[in-house]
């Protein structure tokens, strides 16, 4: 089979035209490619509020351009208020209070006058770092990829949830091209299905061999498949280098530990949070119990059902093998490796206070 180049971009899903943002309405994906137009910081917290758009890089670029269009008006007090509405979008992952944060710098260094221009310029290289931090992280996790490896992923982090080629996804393309990467598997990702609509989606596009697993079936396959490693994204790593992701995260760490199966975490230094001190304290996102009684509206359990819909989980940083960043890769994760990798010079956008 002929493999595509790694940064062949399978769908633009997310257009700044310096007056809005065409933003890929991932909700109806696979079924469905249709696009929400955001005018205003509003508009683009409600669309990550309502998963139009989702992921954690993707959600901190989203809200960089967010930024850029509360400063159309060149006035300081539209920006703040723009940044106190998006910071309420979604709780979990880091990155969007990360952009945030970045945003409100440049929005204090330079006069009134010049906000937007600023901001504008700000917002597009934001995106270009984390497109540059995929292509980064993809290089330096292949490398860890025994030849010919079968892997496991979860949920979606993917291009469509990031600027790049994406994190886990990217490490996994990148290991496809290299031959590290012979088949993956990855889990459909209840309750909102991001395995099964978005990265089985992403990965048949790039031609990558892939066959979904339901989320019950990881186990059984670790026991009587090769499988050769786990490799998932992250919405927020605490200064200790434990790993929050989507929820179900955290059991198949566990599975793998059992197995003996490398654990790999990858994502860019914008989804570390020094200031939470430990996985415990990082708010875990409660969700709709519709989103997970229903699928695409046709209910699944008895009328009046209730039901848990915790967004995410901590994984113990004991259960990862190593954690790819774009500044290298921490491995064994622990607090002490963590904040010596993110001490490297890389140019980066990372400004947030640590
Ligand atoms: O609720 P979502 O779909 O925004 O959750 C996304 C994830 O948990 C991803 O694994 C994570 O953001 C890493 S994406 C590069």
């Amino acid at each position: 089979m002929k493999r595509k180049p790694l940064h062949q971009d399978p769908i633009k899903h997310i257009v700044w035209t310096g007056d809005r943002l065409q933003v890929l309405d991932q909700r109806y994906l696979p079924r469905t490619v249709k696009f929400v137009t955001c005018r205003s910081a509003a508009a683009v917290a409600q669309a990550t509020k309502d998963m139009v758009l989702r992921g954690a890089p993707l959600i901190g670029c989203a809200a960089a351009y967010g930024m850029a269009l509360a400063a159309r008006r060149n006035k300081m007090s539209d920006v703040v208020s723009a940044s106190l509405a998006l910071r309420r979008a979604r709780p979990t992952a880091v990155n969007l209070m990360h952009a945030l944060d970045h945003m409100m710098m440049v929005a204090k260094t330079g006069p009134e006058s010049s906000l937007s221009m600023r901001m504008a310029a700000a917002a597009v290289t934001y995106y270009e770092d984390d497109l540059g931090f995929n292509a980064r992280m993809a290089t330096l996790g292949a490398a860890l990829l025994k030849k010919g490896s079968n892997v496991i992923t979860y949920c979606n982090a993917g291009a469509l949830a990031t600027a790049g080629i994406g994190t886990a996804v990217g490490m996994i393309r990148a290991g496809w091209l290299a031959g590290s990467v012979a088949h993956v598997y990855p889990c459909e990702t209840r309750p909102y299905l991001q395995g099964a609509r978005l990265t089985l989606w992403e990965l048949m596009q790039a031609g990558i061999p892939a066959t979904l697993i339901t989320d019950n079936m990881a186990a059984h396959l670790m026991k009587t498949k090769k499988i050769d490693a786990v490799i998932v994204g992250s919405d927020r790593i605490a200064a200790n280098a434990d790993v929050c992701n989507k929820i179900g995260t955290y059991g198949l760490a566990i599975l793998a530990k059992y197995h003996g199966i490398p654990f790999y975490v990858v994502a860019p230094s914008t989804t570390v949070d020094l200031a939470t001190k430990h996985g415990r304290d990082i708010p875990i996102e409660e969700r709709s119990t519709q989103e997970v009684v229903e699928i695409f509206g046709a209910k699944i359990a008895p009328r009046g059902a209730s039901a848990h819909h915790f967004g995410f989980d901590v994984t113990p940083h004991a259960l990862v093998t190593a954690i790819v960043t774009e500044k290298g890769v921490v491995s064994p994760p622990n607090g002490v490796n963590l904040r010596k990798v993110l001490n490297r010079s890389c140019p980066t956008t990372n400004t947030r206070p640590q």
